[in-house]
């Protein structure tokens, strides 16, 4: 089981899309726990106030560093378990595969969503393990990012997936984008299902996906293959993918 805690000025926000499928699924079988915390609570005064204008001047607000402090130290306090505190940011390390899998082994996450023009730098300094951005743009706030991260670690839980092998097939998961896959009927509109995928020839199935996989891989994103230990069977796939294309 993991359990996500979310820090967030807008926890309403998490409600519904948490809330279908296989992330409802698992919230109902006890894999995956989500509490959502009003960073609110731990402001002390009386408009309670999360904000405030930045040193230095410049425009917009940043959050202020007491109340994600305070919640964070109480948060601590309730459960044994120690958390990985994780602050969204577009500033840092870009979610992978490889970072969803390292995550889904935790017990207790701690999600601080930002807002405005982020947070004071003190929060990341001093009380963050690991900052994640979900990709190079910039969201209105950490919230739909924490979601995304959510559903991305969730599902490589065991027994999230109805089938464990769905994940270790995916695009990603061996730096490999997915190889095609296609569902009944065989024939629409004269577009034609592989006839190989027809075949039940399982050899033959798994070297097609095999070559489909390197050649959409080196057709779309040429950078994932640096990663991977190619074998000779691999390289002469690339090898004829090349020269189809002169
Ligand atoms: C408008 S952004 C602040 C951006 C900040 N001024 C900067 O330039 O780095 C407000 C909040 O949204 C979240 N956020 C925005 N883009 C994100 C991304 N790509 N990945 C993760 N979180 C993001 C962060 O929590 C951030 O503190």
């Amino acid at each position: 089981m993991i359990h996500f805690e979310i820090l967030s000025i807008f926890p309403e926000m998490f409600v519904s899309p948490l809330d279908f499928s296989l992330l409802k699924k698992a919230q109902k079988k006890k894999l995956v726990k989500i509490s959502l915390h009003d960073i609110r609570d731990w402001a002390d005064d009386k408009h309670r106030m999360t904000d405030d204008a930045p040193y230095g001047g410049g425009c917009g607000m940043v959050m202020k560093v007491e109340p994600v402090e305070k919640a964070l130290a109480e948060l601590r306090k309730k459960r044994k378990t120690k958390p990985t505190v994780i602050l969204m940011t577009p500033q840092g390390e870009v979610l992978n595969q490889k970072i969803a899998e390292e995550l889904s082994a935790k017990k207790r996450i701690i999600i601080i969503c930002g807002r405005y023009e982020g947070v004071d730098e003190r929060i990341r300094e001093h009380l963050v393990d690991r900052e994640i951005s979900i990709g190079d743009y910039i969201l209105t706030g950490g919230e739909m990012a924490a979601m995304v991260l959510i559903d991305a670690v969730s599902r490589l839980i065991p027994d999230v997936l109805g089938n464990p092998q769905s994940a270790e097939s995916e695009s990603f998961s061996h730096d490999l984008l997915e190889y095609p896959q296609y569902t009944r009927p065989a024939q629409y509109k004269g577009w034609k299902v592989p006839d190989v995928l027809l075949s039940g020839h399982h050899a033959d199935i798994e070297l097609w996906r095999k070559t489909e996989a390197l050649k959409k891989t080196y057709r779309r994103r040429p950078d994932l293959l640096q990663k991977v230990k190619l074998s000779a069977q691999d390289k002469k796939i690339l090898d004829d993918a090349k020269l189809d294309e002169i």
